[in-house]
């Protein structure tokens, strides 16, 4: 039998709103599925008794998860923080660890944080019109600064890639992005330490 052919496919990023005009999956999280990731954890319990409310949202458009496809989607991280510390993704490494991402930023202000295995770490600017280039081997969180405006950022990686969350679920990102006197500062994360120290 002949294999069905793929077709080409176009869809919209729309200007200004920053949302895609087709998608076909939308995940959304709320500030329960960041247990234990918020430095601040009586601020965080305090807020979730108040309301499990949505920290962000992601629209993917759907491909098979193999090598060779691309995923593309809009992320998009709502303003407001826990304590301190700006709303933020939960954040992963690849599971194929040797997997690269792209980040184009659409609207916001924010961050994204990284780091490797071995514990180097990055911290970048996310701002309208910039790419960010995410390296093999680079767990990645996008951090929303702005105190009223959506984090809006299209994104790209392999179809193999696959999400694994468990390694930053343990003691989360070596820096946390959080407002001091009005302005964004990265702090070091005094939960964390050396992968060779954790065993
Ligand atoms: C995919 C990727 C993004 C994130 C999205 C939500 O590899 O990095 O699509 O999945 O920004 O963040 P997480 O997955 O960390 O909850
Ligand atoms: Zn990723």
């Amino acid at each position: 039998m002949k294999k069905k052919q793929d077709i080409p496919f176009t869809f919209g990023v729309n200007i200004p709103d920053a949302t895609l005009d087709k998608y076909d999956n939308h995940i959304i999280r709320t500030l329960s599925s960041m247990q234990g990731q918020y430095f601040d954890t009586e601020s965080y319990e305090a807020m979730l008794l108040e309301d499990d409310q949505v920290l962000y949202e992601v629209f993917e458009i759907k491909r098979p998860e193999i090598a060779g496809e691309l995923l593309t989607g809009l992320s998009v991280v709502h303003p407001g923080k826990v304590g301190d510390e700006f709303f933020m993704t939960k954040g992963h490494f690849h599971t194929v660890l040797e997997t690269a991402e792209v980040y184009y930023c659409l609207q916001g202000e924010g961050y994204m944080v990284m780091e490797t295995p071995e514990g180097d770490w990055a911290v970048e600017e996310l701002r309208p019109g910039r790419v960010l280039y995410v390296p093999p081997r680079w767990a990645h969180r996008s951090v929303n600064s702005s105190a009223d405006e959506d984090l809006v950022t299209f994104f790209v990686y392999p179809g193999h890639a696959g999400h694994d969350y468990g390694t930053i679920e343990e003691q989360g990102f070596r820096n946390l992005v959080v407002e001091k006197n009005g302005r964004s500062k990265i702090i070091d994360n005094p939960r964390w330490r050396h992968q060779e120290e954790r065993k």
